[in-house]
């Protein structure tokens, strides 16, 4: 199978030097999904807001699962190597640096960020990921080494994603070199505003513009 372009909308803060948030939003949403929240983090960012090429009965997806969090994997690795050619092409295309690119990935959205951590460790600056699940059973941490800084924060009654899950998903990040900030929230799947007042305060002093 040939990779595809994904359908995406970007908008330029006017700033050369300006990190990129990649917006990637859930099951069922699309490129406009995750604007409305981005608006939180203020305007010295570049949005690229991606839509996932997989339809689950009508609802765009980044990558196939087999079931709820049982994931395809040959197609999630699939989906990741797509993902990350169309960026580096858009790179040139709409003028953004390929080295500041932070992800805002929520629920599927932050999965394929994990794979993308996964596959590419040294393709994010950072990544912001909202109830993320392990992205492949197995992950081997052997000859990669990794640089971003990751926020991540679930919800203590998540039915979809278990705690125990993350806290190892969250060791192995560790291991492949990220530094993760980790912060579990009294809340289910949904997003809060804490989620998002300390994933915007994270992003400031990782990557404001004092930075
Ligand atoms: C997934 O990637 O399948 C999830 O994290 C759950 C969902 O998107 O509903």
């Amino acid at each position: 199978m040939d990779f595809q372009p994904l359908k995406y909308i970007y908008k330029a803060s006017g700033n050369p030097a300006a990190y990129t948030l990649l917006l990637l939003h859930g099951t069922g949403g699309d490129e406009t999904d995750m604007l409305p929240l981005a608006e939180n983090f203020g305007n010295s960012y570049n949005i690229l807001s991606l839509r996932g090429n997989v339809s689950e009965n009508g609802m765009p997806r980044f990558f196939k699962r087999l079931g709820m969090g049982i994931f395809d994997e040959d197609d999630l690795h699939f989906r990741t190597d797509e993902m990350v050619a169309f960026v580096k092409t858009l790179a040139s295309k709409e003028g953004f640096d390929l080295a500041k690119i932070i992800a805002l990935g929520y629920s599927n959205g932050a999965n394929i960020a994990g794979a993308t951590l996964i596959k590419y460790p040294d393709f994010f600056a950072g990544a912001i990921l909202y109830r993320a699940m392990q992205p492949f059973k197995k992950i081997s941490a052997a000859g990669v080494a990794g640089r971003s800084k990751l926020f991540i924060s679930s919800g203590s009654f998540d039915p979809t994603v278990n705690p125990a899950d993350t806290a190892a998903y969250i060791e192995i990040l560790k291991n492949i070199g990220s530094r993760v900030d980790f912060h579990q929230i009294a809340t289910g799947h949904g997003l809060t505003s804490e989620d998002i007042y300390l994933s915007a305060q994270w992003l400031s002093e990782n990557f404001g513009a004092k930075q």
